[in-house]
Protein backbone atom coordinates (compact mmCIF):
# COMPACT_ATOMS: atom_id res chain seq x y z
CA UNK A 1 0.00 0.00 0.00
CA UNK A 2 3.17 2.46 0.69
CA UNK A 3 4.92 1.45 -1.85
CA UNK A 4 1.93 2.27 -4.22
CA UNK A 5 1.32 5.70 -2.85
CA UNK A 6 4.94 6.50 -3.17
CA UNK A 7 5.09 5.26 -6.75
CA UNK A 8 1.93 7.52 -7.69
CA UNK A 9 3.62 10.15 -5.46
CA UNK A 10 6.77 9.93 -7.74
CA UNK A 11 4.77 9.52 -11.27
CA UNK A 12 2.97 12.48 -10.25
CA UNK A 13 6.27 14.53 -9.47
CA UNK A 14 7.45 13.82 -12.93
CA UNK A 15 4.39 14.64 -14.62
CA UNK A 16 3.97 18.08 -12.74
CA UNK A 17 8.27 18.27 -13.39
CA UNK A 18 8.41 22.14 -15.72
CA UNK A 19 11.66 20.74 -17.03
CA UNK A 20 13.49 17.64 -17.56
CA UNK A 21 15.58 15.98 -14.65
CA UNK A 22 19.46 16.50 -14.19
CA UNK A 23 20.57 13.84 -15.95
CA UNK A 24 18.36 14.49 -19.34
CA UNK A 25 19.53 17.94 -19.34
CA UNK A 26 23.41 17.00 -18.68
CA UNK A 27 23.04 15.24 -22.00
CA UNK A 28 20.48 17.25 -23.62
CA UNK A 29 20.85 21.05 -22.85
CA UNK A 30 22.39 23.25 -25.48
CA UNK A 31 21.76 20.85 -27.80
CA UNK A 32 21.43 22.23 -31.37
CA UNK A 33 19.44 21.37 -34.49
CA UNK A 34 22.07 20.89 -36.69
CA UNK A 35 21.81 20.57 -40.74
CA UNK A 36 23.40 17.29 -41.42
CA UNK A 37 21.29 15.70 -38.96
CA UNK A 38 24.64 15.09 -36.80
CA UNK A 39 23.39 13.58 -33.75
CA UNK A 40 26.46 14.65 -31.35
CA UNK A 41 27.81 18.32 -31.41
CA UNK A 42 30.29 19.40 -34.10
CA UNK A 43 33.68 20.83 -33.75
CA UNK A 44 33.30 23.91 -34.80
CA UNK A 45 37.62 24.11 -35.07
CA UNK A 46 38.04 27.56 -37.10
CA UNK A 47 39.28 30.49 -35.79
CA UNK A 48 37.08 32.92 -38.18
CA UNK A 49 33.76 32.90 -39.31
CA UNK A 50 33.51 34.33 -43.21
CA UNK A 51 30.73 36.97 -43.08
CA UNK A 52 28.13 36.64 -46.39
CA UNK A 53 28.19 40.15 -47.09
CA UNK A 54 30.29 43.24 -46.29
CA UNK A 55 26.92 45.11 -44.37
CA UNK A 56 26.51 41.97 -42.56
CA UNK A 57 29.94 42.24 -41.50
CA UNK A 58 29.30 45.67 -40.00
CA UNK A 59 26.00 44.65 -38.90
CA UNK A 60 27.39 41.73 -36.44
CA UNK A 61 30.48 43.76 -35.44
CA UNK A 62 28.85 46.66 -34.00
CA UNK A 63 26.52 44.33 -32.32
CA UNK A 64 23.09 45.18 -34.16
CA UNK A 65 23.27 40.96 -34.86
CA UNK A 66 24.47 38.16 -33.20
CA UNK A 67 26.81 35.89 -35.96
CA UNK A 68 30.08 34.69 -35.10
CA UNK A 69 33.09 36.50 -36.45
CA UNK A 70 36.23 34.80 -34.22
CA UNK A 71 36.36 31.95 -31.59
CA UNK A 72 38.43 34.23 -29.29
CA UNK A 73 35.01 35.59 -28.34
CA UNK A 74 32.16 33.05 -29.70
CA UNK A 75 32.02 29.36 -30.76
CA UNK A 76 29.41 27.31 -31.83
CA UNK A 77 30.85 24.59 -30.14
CA UNK A 78 32.00 26.23 -26.78
CA UNK A 79 27.85 27.71 -27.01
CA UNK A 80 27.09 24.23 -26.70
CA UNK A 81 28.50 23.72 -23.14
CA UNK A 82 28.08 27.13 -22.45
CA UNK A 83 24.29 26.41 -22.73
CA UNK A 84 24.56 23.36 -20.93
CA UNK A 85 26.14 24.49 -17.98
CA UNK A 86 24.19 27.63 -17.60
CA UNK A 87 20.91 25.27 -17.60
CA UNK A 88 22.60 22.58 -15.20
CA UNK A 89 23.63 25.64 -12.69
CA UNK A 90 20.16 27.74 -12.81
CA UNK A 91 21.88 30.51 -14.25
CA UNK A 92 20.99 32.96 -17.23
CA UNK A 93 24.14 32.57 -19.64
CA UNK A 94 27.71 30.93 -19.18
CA UNK A 95 31.18 31.72 -20.53
CA UNK A 96 33.84 28.69 -21.22
CA UNK A 97 37.23 29.65 -20.25
CA UNK A 98 40.43 27.87 -21.46
CA UNK A 99 40.93 26.90 -17.46
CA UNK A 100 39.57 27.35 -14.37
CA UNK A 101 42.21 29.79 -13.75
CA UNK A 102 40.97 31.90 -16.68
CA UNK A 103 37.93 31.80 -15.94
CA UNK A 104 38.29 32.73 -12.16
CA UNK A 105 40.54 36.09 -13.62
CA UNK A 106 38.06 36.85 -16.16
CA UNK A 107 35.58 37.17 -13.77
CA UNK A 108 37.18 38.41 -10.85
CA UNK A 109 38.89 41.59 -13.11
CA UNK A 110 35.36 41.84 -14.88
CA UNK A 111 33.94 42.58 -10.92
CA UNK A 112 36.46 44.54 -9.64
CA UNK A 113 38.88 47.69 -10.52
CA UNK A 114 41.84 49.73 -8.48
CA UNK A 115 40.45 50.71 -4.97
CA UNK A 116 38.21 48.07 -4.76
CA UNK A 117 37.93 45.55 -1.33
CA UNK A 118 37.73 41.88 -1.71
CA UNK A 119 36.88 39.35 1.19
CA UNK A 120 38.24 35.73 0.19
CA UNK A 121 38.37 32.61 1.82
CA UNK A 122 41.53 31.92 3.14
CA UNK A 123 41.39 27.96 2.07
CA UNK A 124 41.43 27.89 -1.81
CA UNK A 125 42.95 26.88 -4.37
CA UNK A 126 46.92 28.06 -4.47
CA UNK A 127 46.76 29.76 -8.07
CA UNK A 128 43.64 31.74 -6.96
CA UNK A 129 45.07 32.63 -3.64
CA UNK A 130 48.34 33.42 -5.73
CA UNK A 131 46.15 35.52 -7.92
CA UNK A 132 44.39 37.53 -5.27
CA UNK A 133 47.84 38.53 -3.66
CA UNK A 134 48.66 39.91 -7.14
CA UNK A 135 45.88 42.06 -7.42
CA UNK A 136 47.95 44.62 -4.96
CA UNK A 137 49.67 45.32 -8.04
CA UNK A 138 46.76 46.47 -9.62
CA UNK A 139 45.50 48.45 -6.49
CA UNK A 140 42.83 45.99 -5.54
CA UNK A 141 43.23 44.57 -1.66
CA UNK A 142 42.06 41.15 -0.30
CA UNK A 143 41.22 40.36 2.93
CA UNK A 144 41.74 36.50 3.59
CA UNK A 145 39.24 35.32 6.51
CA UNK A 146 37.34 32.16 7.42
CA UNK A 147 34.40 32.65 5.65
CA UNK A 148 33.09 29.06 6.98
CA UNK A 149 32.40 32.23 10.20
CA UNK A 150 29.93 34.30 8.93
CA UNK A 151 30.96 36.91 12.01
CA UNK A 152 33.91 36.98 10.64
CA UNK A 153 32.94 37.75 6.93
CA UNK A 154 30.29 40.54 8.51
CA UNK A 155 33.66 42.08 10.28
CA UNK A 156 35.62 42.27 7.19
CA UNK A 157 32.99 44.49 5.16
CA UNK A 158 34.64 48.10 4.82
CA UNK A 159 33.02 50.57 2.60
CA UNK A 160 34.91 50.04 -0.74
CA UNK A 161 34.08 45.77 -0.48
CA UNK A 162 33.07 45.13 -3.90
CA UNK A 163 33.26 40.94 -3.54
CA UNK A 164 33.19 38.17 -1.87
CA UNK A 165 34.58 35.00 -3.04
CA UNK A 166 34.95 31.31 -1.36
CA UNK A 167 35.30 27.87 -2.16
CA UNK A 168 32.71 25.20 -0.88
CA UNK A 169 34.16 22.54 -0.06
CA UNK A 170 37.33 24.35 0.39
CA UNK A 171 40.22 22.97 -1.58
CA UNK A 172 42.01 21.14 0.34
CA UNK A 173 40.80 20.96 3.81
CA UNK A 174 37.08 20.51 2.99
CA UNK A 175 35.85 23.25 5.44
CA UNK A 176 32.40 24.30 3.78
CA UNK A 177 30.82 27.93 4.04
CA UNK A 178 26.57 29.19 4.51
CA UNK A 179 26.63 30.03 0.76
CA UNK A 180 23.00 31.51 1.72
CA UNK A 181 23.70 33.01 5.36
CA UNK A 182 27.18 34.79 3.35
CA UNK A 183 24.92 36.24 0.33
CA UNK A 184 22.53 37.52 2.48
CA UNK A 185 24.82 39.47 4.25
CA UNK A 186 27.01 40.72 1.11
CA UNK A 187 23.99 41.53 -0.98
CA UNK A 188 23.14 44.08 2.31
CA UNK A 189 26.30 45.43 1.37
CA UNK A 190 25.90 45.79 -2.19
CA UNK A 191 28.92 43.38 -2.71
CA UNK A 192 28.77 40.02 -4.95
CA UNK A 193 29.28 36.75 -4.40
CA UNK A 194 31.61 34.64 -6.22
CA UNK A 195 31.60 30.44 -5.44
CA UNK A 196 34.44 28.37 -7.06
CA UNK A 197 31.91 24.97 -6.94
CA UNK A 198 34.10 23.06 -8.96
CA UNK A 199 34.22 20.11 -6.15
CA UNK A 200 30.63 19.93 -6.37
CA UNK A 201 29.48 20.35 -9.46
CA UNK A 202 25.33 21.39 -10.02
CA UNK A 203 25.13 18.25 -9.46
CA UNK A 204 25.05 18.30 -5.88
CA UNK A 205 25.47 22.13 -5.26
CA UNK A 206 24.03 25.30 -7.36
CA UNK A 207 24.93 27.86 -5.62
CA UNK A 208 23.10 30.50 -7.52
CA UNK A 209 19.47 28.98 -6.43
CA UNK A 210 20.88 30.03 -2.76
CA UNK A 211 22.15 33.29 -3.28
CA UNK A 212 25.11 33.52 -4.89
CA UNK A 213 25.73 35.89 -7.77
CA UNK A 214 28.53 34.07 -9.97
CA UNK A 215 29.27 30.49 -10.32
CA UNK A 216 32.92 29.25 -11.09
CA UNK A 217 34.72 25.85 -12.41
CA UNK A 218 37.72 24.38 -13.14
CA UNK A 219 35.82 21.92 -16.39
CA UNK A 220 39.33 20.38 -15.89
CA UNK A 221 38.12 18.36 -12.84
CA UNK A 222 34.68 17.01 -12.59
CA UNK A 223 32.93 18.57 -15.79
CA UNK A 224 35.02 16.78 -17.66
CA UNK A 225 35.56 13.76 -15.91
CA UNK A 226 38.71 11.91 -17.48
CA UNK A 227 41.89 14.12 -16.89
CA UNK A 228 42.28 14.96 -20.77
CA UNK A 229 42.06 18.40 -20.68
CA UNK A 230 41.73 22.18 -19.52
CA UNK A 231 38.77 24.19 -19.31
CA UNK A 232 37.08 26.81 -16.99
CA UNK A 233 33.14 28.21 -16.89
CA UNK A 234 31.79 30.94 -15.29
CA UNK A 235 27.70 30.55 -14.73
CA UNK A 236 25.59 34.20 -13.99
CA UNK A 237 23.37 36.64 -15.01
CA UNK A 238 23.25 37.86 -18.71
CA UNK A 239 24.52 41.06 -17.87
CA UNK A 240 27.58 39.85 -15.79
CA UNK A 241 28.45 37.36 -18.67
CA UNK A 242 28.08 40.02 -21.37
CA UNK A 243 30.54 41.59 -19.31
CA UNK A 244 32.67 39.06 -18.75
CA UNK A 245 32.64 38.17 -22.47
CA UNK A 246 34.38 41.34 -22.95
CA UNK A 247 36.35 40.98 -20.63
CA UNK A 248 37.59 37.59 -21.27
CA UNK A 249 37.93 38.51 -25.50
CA UNK A 250 40.68 40.64 -24.37
CA UNK A 251 42.53 39.02 -22.00
CA UNK A 252 42.52 36.09 -24.75
CA UNK A 253 42.30 32.84 -22.57
CA UNK A 254 39.18 31.16 -25.13
CA UNK A 255 39.32 27.92 -24.95
CA UNK A 256 39.62 25.36 -27.89
CA UNK A 257 36.31 23.97 -29.81
CA UNK A 258 37.95 20.77 -29.13
CA UNK A 259 38.69 20.64 -25.53
CA UNK A 260 34.58 22.26 -25.59
CA UNK A 261 34.07 19.02 -27.27
CA UNK A 262 35.74 17.12 -24.51
CA UNK A 263 34.26 18.74 -21.54
CA UNK A 264 30.58 18.31 -23.42
CA UNK A 265 31.22 14.92 -24.05
CA UNK A 266 32.42 14.09 -20.07
CA UNK A 267 29.29 16.18 -18.78
CA UNK A 268 26.69 13.54 -20.41
CA UNK A 269 28.15 10.79 -17.86
CA UNK A 270 28.52 13.34 -14.25
CA UNK A 271 25.31 12.71 -12.90
CA UNK A 272 26.27 8.63 -12.86
CA UNK A 273 30.52 9.47 -12.13
CA UNK A 274 29.13 11.54 -9.25
CA UNK A 275 27.29 9.00 -7.44
CA UNK A 276 29.81 6.91 -7.86
CA UNK A 277 32.56 8.87 -6.67
CA UNK A 278 30.64 9.82 -3.79
CA UNK A 279 30.14 5.89 -3.27
CA UNK A 280 33.40 4.95 -3.57
CA UNK A 281 34.28 8.51 -0.71
CA UNK A 282 32.04 6.97 1.30
CA UNK A 283 33.62 3.59 1.69
CA UNK A 284 37.46 4.94 1.54
CA UNK A 285 36.67 7.51 4.31
CA UNK A 286 34.97 5.03 6.90
CA UNK A 287 38.13 2.88 5.80
CA UNK A 288 40.64 5.80 6.78
CA UNK A 289 38.79 6.70 9.81
CA UNK A 290 38.94 3.42 11.54
CA UNK A 291 43.15 3.10 10.68
CA UNK A 292 45.48 3.74 13.70
CA UNK A 293 47.98 5.56 11.04
CA UNK A 294 45.42 8.05 10.56
CA UNK A 295 44.42 10.65 13.04
CA UNK A 296 41.81 12.79 11.18
CA UNK A 297 39.56 12.18 7.99
CA UNK A 298 37.36 15.82 6.46
CA UNK A 299 34.48 14.15 4.27
CA UNK A 300 31.63 16.07 4.40
CA UNK A 301 29.56 12.43 3.98
CA UNK A 302 30.96 11.14 7.85
CA UNK A 303 28.10 12.47 10.05
CA UNK A 304 30.76 13.56 12.62
CA UNK A 305 32.20 16.09 9.97
CA UNK A 306 32.14 19.13 11.76
CA UNK A 307 29.49 20.95 9.43
CA UNK A 308 28.02 18.23 8.88
CA UNK A 309 24.22 19.78 9.28
CA UNK A 310 25.48 22.84 6.43
CA UNK A 311 26.37 19.90 4.66
CA UNK A 312 22.68 18.21 4.45
CA UNK A 313 21.30 21.81 3.56
CA UNK A 314 23.31 22.84 1.33
CA UNK A 315 24.42 20.38 -0.65
CA UNK A 316 22.44 16.91 -1.91
CA UNK A 317 25.76 14.53 -1.65
CA UNK A 318 29.14 14.38 -0.38
CA UNK A 319 31.33 13.98 -3.36
CA UNK A 320 34.79 12.27 -4.26
CA UNK A 321 37.46 14.48 -2.51
CA UNK A 322 38.39 13.50 1.26
CA UNK A 323 41.25 15.22 3.15
CA UNK A 324 43.34 13.57 5.53
CA UNK A 325 45.93 14.09 7.90
CA UNK A 326 48.22 11.56 9.29
CA UNK A 327 49.58 11.22 12.84
CA UNK A 328 53.15 12.75 11.41
CA UNK A 329 54.23 14.73 8.74
CA UNK A 330 57.64 12.71 7.99
CA UNK A 331 55.60 9.73 7.10
CA UNK A 332 53.59 11.37 4.04
CA UNK A 333 56.27 10.80 1.45
CA UNK A 334 56.95 6.96 2.57
CA UNK A 335 52.93 6.62 2.29
CA UNK A 336 52.70 8.95 -0.99
CA UNK A 337 55.99 6.96 -2.30
CA UNK A 338 54.28 3.70 -1.99
CA UNK A 339 51.11 3.90 -3.21
CA UNK A 340 50.54 1.65 -6.64
CA UNK A 341 46.74 2.33 -7.73
CA UNK A 342 46.82 5.88 -6.05
CA UNK A 343 48.55 8.16 -8.85
CA UNK A 344 50.27 11.01 -6.77
CA UNK A 345 49.54 13.94 -9.03
CA UNK A 346 47.91 17.58 -8.68
CA UNK A 347 44.20 18.15 -10.18
CA UNK A 348 41.11 15.90 -9.39
CA UNK A 349 37.88 14.74 -10.13
CA UNK A 350 39.17 12.12 -12.97
CA UNK A 351 38.76 8.62 -13.45
CA UNK A 352 41.67 7.39 -11.86
CA UNK A 353 42.59 7.88 -7.78
CA UNK A 354 44.82 10.92 -7.81
CA UNK A 355 46.26 11.58 -4.40
CA UNK A 356 48.90 14.42 -3.19
CA UNK A 357 50.65 16.72 -0.70
CA UNK A 358 48.89 20.16 -0.43
CA UNK A 359 51.80 21.37 1.83
CA UNK A 360 54.51 20.79 -0.80
CA UNK A 361 52.32 21.22 -4.48
CA UNK A 362 49.30 22.49 -4.70
CA UNK A 363 49.12 25.03 -1.85
CA UNK A 364 52.81 25.32 -1.70
CA UNK A 365 52.47 28.86 -2.77
CA UNK A 366 51.07 30.31 0.56
CA UNK A 367 53.69 31.19 3.25
CA UNK A 368 53.79 28.06 5.84
CA UNK A 369 53.28 30.00 8.78
CA UNK A 370 50.13 31.18 6.74
CA UNK A 371 49.30 27.64 5.44
CA UNK A 372 49.37 26.26 9.10
CA UNK A 373 47.47 28.72 10.09
CA UNK A 374 44.17 28.61 7.86
CA UNK A 375 44.76 24.68 8.71
CA UNK A 376 46.50 23.27 5.69
CA UNK A 377 49.05 21.40 7.93
CA UNK A 378 52.01 19.77 6.98
CA UNK A 379 49.88 16.01 7.62
CA UNK A 380 47.69 16.62 5.77
CA UNK A 381 46.62 14.43 2.33
CA UNK A 382 44.45 15.15 -0.54
CA UNK A 383 42.31 12.74 -2.07
CA UNK A 384 40.28 12.36 -4.76
CA UNK A 385 38.47 9.29 -5.15
CA UNK A 386 37.88 7.73 -8.82
CA UNK A 387 36.08 5.08 -9.97
CA UNK A 388 38.13 2.54 -10.02
CA UNK A 389 36.09 -0.95 -7.85
CA UNK A 390 36.60 0.72 -4.14
CA UNK A 391 37.73 -2.17 -2.90
CA UNK A 392 41.17 -1.70 -5.11
CA UNK A 393 41.41 1.79 -3.76
CA UNK A 394 41.42 0.65 0.06
CA UNK A 395 43.50 -2.42 -0.49
CA UNK A 396 45.92 0.37 -2.32
CA UNK A 397 45.81 3.03 0.91
CA UNK A 398 46.04 0.23 3.31
CA UNK A 399 49.08 -0.94 1.95
CA UNK A 400 50.83 1.98 1.79
CA UNK A 401 49.58 2.85 5.14
CA UNK A 402 51.31 -0.10 6.46
CA UNK A 403 54.70 0.47 5.60
CA UNK A 404 54.10 4.00 7.72
CA UNK A 405 56.14 2.69 11.02
C1 LIG B 1 38.90 24.51 -6.66
C2 LIG B 1 39.71 24.87 -7.87
N1 LIG B 1 39.43 26.00 -8.53
C3 LIG B 1 40.14 26.38 -9.62
C4 LIG B 1 41.20 25.61 -10.08
C5 LIG B 1 41.96 26.06 -11.29
O1 LIG B 1 41.56 25.32 -12.39
P1 LIG B 1 42.49 25.04 -13.69
O2 LIG B 1 43.62 24.17 -13.24
O3 LIG B 1 41.57 24.38 -14.64
O4 LIG B 1 42.99 26.35 -14.16
C6 LIG B 1 41.52 24.43 -9.41
C7 LIG B 1 42.63 23.60 -9.90
O5 LIG B 1 43.07 22.67 -9.26
C8 LIG B 1 40.76 24.04 -8.28
O6 LIG B 1 41.04 22.92 -7.61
Amino acid sequence: MHGIYVLKKEIENIMNRKKPGFSTRAIHAGDKEEETGAVTTPIYQTAPFKFKSAARAASVMAGDEKGYVYSRGLNPTTEVLEEKMADLEGGEAALAQATGMAAISAAVFTEVKAGDHIIADEVIYGSTYDLFIDLAKFGVDVSFIDTSDVSNVKAAFRPGTKLVFFETPANPTMKLTDIKAVSELAHERNATVMVDNTYMTPYFQKPLSLGADVVLHSATKYLNGHGDTLGGIIVGSSDFIKRARHTAKNIGGAISPFNSWLIIRGMKTLPVRMDRHTENAMAVARFLQGHEKVDKVNYPGLTDFPQYDLARKQMSGAGGMIAFMLKYADDVPVFLGTLELCTLAVSLGETGTLIQHPATMTHAVIPREKRIKYGIADELVRLSVGLEDVEDIIADLGQALDRVI
